[in-house]
């Protein structure tokens, strides 16, 4: 016959171990998060001309300062983000490709990675011509289903 003193503390104990998983869960996942979003840039950034881009690469002066990557690359010229997607920190550009120093993620120039643990491409922010300047505005995104809108890249 059970002892139902024996199954009462069990649960209880149960409860506590779950709760205690739980918190620390929430108290992790409401970090990374605070993270990630310090790491967001939230005005527009005027990047200077196309002729500062003048050949194809992979531009990070932007990287530390805003978290914003310029890339020229077969006649278009696109802003991704300079935050690895893997644990946030940020990225750089080195022979043509990106790569984080923290877990050595590489991105190709898309900014798809082509080796982990980063598993997402970056994401790029609107760019577009204004008055002669390249203007990147981080309050509209594009994920990889929507690299090709007008925003989402300069053509010349
Ligand atoms: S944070 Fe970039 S690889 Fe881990």
């Amino acid at each position: 016959m059970e002892n139902p003193m024996s199954a009462n503390d069990l649960s209880r104990r149960q409860f506590i171990q779950t709760a205690a998983a739980t918190a620390c869960a929430c108290a992790l996942c409401g970090a990374l998060p605070a993270l990630a979003d310090e790491k967001v840039p939230t005005t527009p950034l005027d990047a200077g001309k196309l002729a500062d881009y003048a050949s194809d690469g992979v531009y990070d002066q932007f990287a530390k300062s805003r978290h914003i990557l310029i890339v020229r690359h077969e006649n278009r010229i696109y802003a991704p983000t300079a935050v690895c997607t893997h644990k946030h920190c940020v990225v750089r550009a080195k022979d043509q490709i990106i790569i984080c120093p923290c877990h050595n993620s590489r991105y190709d120039v898309d900014g798809v990675p082509t080796r982990g643990p980063a598993k997402k491409p970056l994401i790029r922010y609107s760019i577009q011509i204004q008055d002669g300047h390249i203007i990147i505005d981080p309050t509209q995104t594009f994920d990889q289903s929507k690299w090709s809108e007008p925003r989402a890249f300069i053509a010349f």
